[in-house]
């Protein structure tokens, strides 16, 4: 079989473009000066010296024109040197960065993607390509370890119910476990685990997209704060946890999906009471904050806290402060990111603080003026 040639590389490219150029110039220099020189230096001749035999204007002429040749010649076989080395530089000092983005570029493509290229000093054309590059890979990357988290997290979140059903269905089938109401209370906990973190996932998921539908419209605030304070007043009242609603009289209306909001609403009084212990109070408070446009709920607890080190991590997906403890609850640890990416879904915002461990924690959601 016969091997195809490699083609010639980027730098071989410019440097023979280079040389051709100049090249080009110096047999343009050469023709010039040999046909058009000794035809002036002939005519000059002609006009100064009259009286000149024809062997001594040859004699004349010749010294001329070879005295030219040589230094023609030694000034193009100088310039000519001077033009193929810097040719070769130059080709090889644009070629280099190029070939290192093509390798960098290769890696990506193999999955590498903690690959990064050090901008050339080669102008700003080179400096935007290789920031953009690195931008890219850093996202990719950024996006991996999410995707590998995710999995994991979601492993681990599967196993025990999952590991719990199959020893019930073995002990069903030996014999040793018996089709009881407590049997079926394990299966079926285990089940609506398992069912709630698929629900849960496909939330965030899409939430996260921006793929959901948000029918958005302009809300009392004050309603929507007691249809959630309503729905979550059984919970808090089987506990002993105290729920209190402070809105601010004359209160614009917000802008936002009733289902969606009373779904985030839900989420944080949920939590709020998980960590907060009898005989505490969960406060949800509504005000127009005049130094911006929209309008704030904040919903206090005077609970657990949370200790500085976790706030910045807790609306990821999965994160818990306590894991073994906050999955003893029931907790998948998706609750905030789900609230979390509803509520930028309507253009707000969230914040958590908490002055620490037994402090209690405030959760601020800002959210749109009608
Ligand atoms: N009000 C709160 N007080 C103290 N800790 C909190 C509070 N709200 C959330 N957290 C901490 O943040 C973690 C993440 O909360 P998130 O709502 O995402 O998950 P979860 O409540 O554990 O599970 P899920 O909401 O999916 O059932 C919780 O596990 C808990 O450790
Ligand atoms: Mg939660």
């Amino acid at each position: 079989m016969r091997r195809r040639k490699a083609a010639p590389g980027l730098s071989a490219r410019l440097f023979a473009a280079q040389t051709l150029v100049a090249a080009v110039g110096a047999m343009t220099l050469w023709l010039v000066a040999s046909a058009i020189g000794p035809r002036i230096f002939h005519e000059h001749l002609k006009r100064v010296a009259t009286d000149v035999t024809p062997a001594m204007s040859r004699h004349v002429e010749d010294a001329f024109r070879s005295a030219s040749a040589i230094s023609v010649s030694a000034a193009l076989v100088g310039s000519l040197t001077a033009a193929v080395a810097i040719s070769a530089y130059v080709s090889r000092r644009i070629a280099a960065p190029v070939i290192r983005l093509a390798a960098a570029a290769s890696a990506v493509a193999d999955g590498q993607y903690a690959v990064r290229v050090t901008p050339p000093a080669l102008g700003p054309e080179f400096s935007v390509l290789t920031a953009a590059f690195n931008a890219m890979a850093g996202r990719l990357e950024a996006v991996e370890s999410t995707r590998r988290r995710l999995l994991a997290d979601l492993a681990h979140e599967m196993r025990t119910p999952i590991a719990t059903l199959g020893a019930y269905l073995d002990g069903l089938e030996d014999g040793v476990v018996i089709l009881g109401g407590d049997t079926m209370t394990v299966l079926r906990t285990q089940t609506a685990r398992l069912s709630r973190l698929t629900e849960d996932i496909a939330a965030v998921s899409s939430a996260e997209e921006g793929q959901l539908d948000l029918a958005v419209q302009p809300l009392a605030t004050a309603d929507l704060i007691a249809a959630a304070a309503t729905a979550a007043a059984d919970g808090f009242s089987a506990k002993g946890v105290a729920l209190l609603t402070d809105v601010a009289p004359g209160l614009p209306r917000l802008l936002g999906d009733p289902d969606r909001l009373g779904q985030v609403l839900g989420n944080l009084l949920d939590n709020a009471l998980r960590h907060t212990a009898a005989g505490g109070s969960v406060t949800v408070r509504a005000s127009a904050p005049p130094q911006f446009g929209g309008i704030e709920i904040d919903v206090a607890d005077t609970g657990d806290g949370i200790p500085g080190e976790h706030l910045p991590h807790i609306f990821e997906r999965f994160y818990r402060v306590d894991s073994a403890r906050d999955r003893a609850h029931g907790g998948s640890g998706i609750g905030l990111a789900i609230t979390k990416a509803l509520v930028e879904a309507h253009g707000g915002h969230i914040t958590a603080a908490s002055a620490g461990p037994g402090q209690g924690s405030v959760f601020a959601i800002t959210l749109p003026r009608a």
